[in-house]
């Protein structure tokens, strides 16, 4: 598990405990999501590259920063959107590109459906979010699909991974780090993720 960073803060492991719960409402489910990712932006931005620029403070001139890399965040439809925002508010000048992917319930083969990118990914850092990492077939169709439009500089956010789902990205994307809230224990049978959270998607928009 070399790529996999788990994110360990006291507030994470609250929250992600209410999003597990499953008497969190909807409502309740999106706004702890959006703050847990809140939590997770602070580590999965920290080796950002930074400009130097001169300002003018009230009393003198001093050495101030600028982000220097551009950044583009790539929600997986439908759930990845419970996260973008908290990227958003952080860092309001990044693009986004969106992907639809679902998961056939049969084959857990990820479906693609949508898909629009800025123009150029090769010169940003690209950070894809995803709430769940189960087979690891959604994130790993993803990153070959950012790959093929030239993105060199690919991590992964998600809040749930799975070891299965984190072997096949090491196997897959070598280069390609991975940030969780959490390493869970297995898949079941119908590739959820255990103990998990259940589907994060109909939890999020109340599609139950
Ligand atoms: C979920 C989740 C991931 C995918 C993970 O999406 O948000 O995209 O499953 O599973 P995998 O690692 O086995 O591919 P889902 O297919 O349920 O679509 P949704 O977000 O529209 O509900
Ligand atoms: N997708 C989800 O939303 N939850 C899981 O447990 C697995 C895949």
């Amino acid at each position: 598990m070399k790529n996999l960073r788990v994110i360990e803060h006291p507030l994470i492991k609250r929250d992600l405990s209410l999003l597990r719960d499953r008497t969190t409402t909807s409502e309740d489910f999106r706004i702890v999501l959006k703050r847990l990712t809140s939590l997770m932006v602070y580590e999965v931005t920290r080796d950002l590259k930074l400009r130097s620029q001169e300002l003018e403070t009230p009393l003198e001139r001093t050495q101030g920063y600028a982000t220097a890399e551009e950044l583009i965040l790539v929600p997986v439809l439908r759930a990845g959107l419970g996260m973008l925002e908290s990227y958003l508010a952080f860092i309001p000048n990044a693009k986004v590109g969106h992907i639809g992917l679902y998961r056939d319930e049969t084959t857990l083969k990820p479906v693609d459906y949508y898909a629009k990118f800025p123009r150029d990914l090769s010169k940003s850092v690209v950070i894809l979010i995803d709430p769940m990492l189960a087979t690891g077939g959604s994130a790993s169709a993803a990153i070959q699909y950012l790959k093929q439009k030239e993105a060199k500089n690919i991590r992964l956010n998600c809040v749930v991974a799975a070891p299965e789902g984190v072997a096949l990205l090491e196997k897959e994307h070598p280069d390609v780090p991975i940030f969780a809230a959490v390493l869970d224990r297995q898949l079941n049978s119908r590739g959820y993720i255990m103990p998990g959270l259940g589907d994060a998607g109909d939890r999020i928009f109340g599609t139950l």
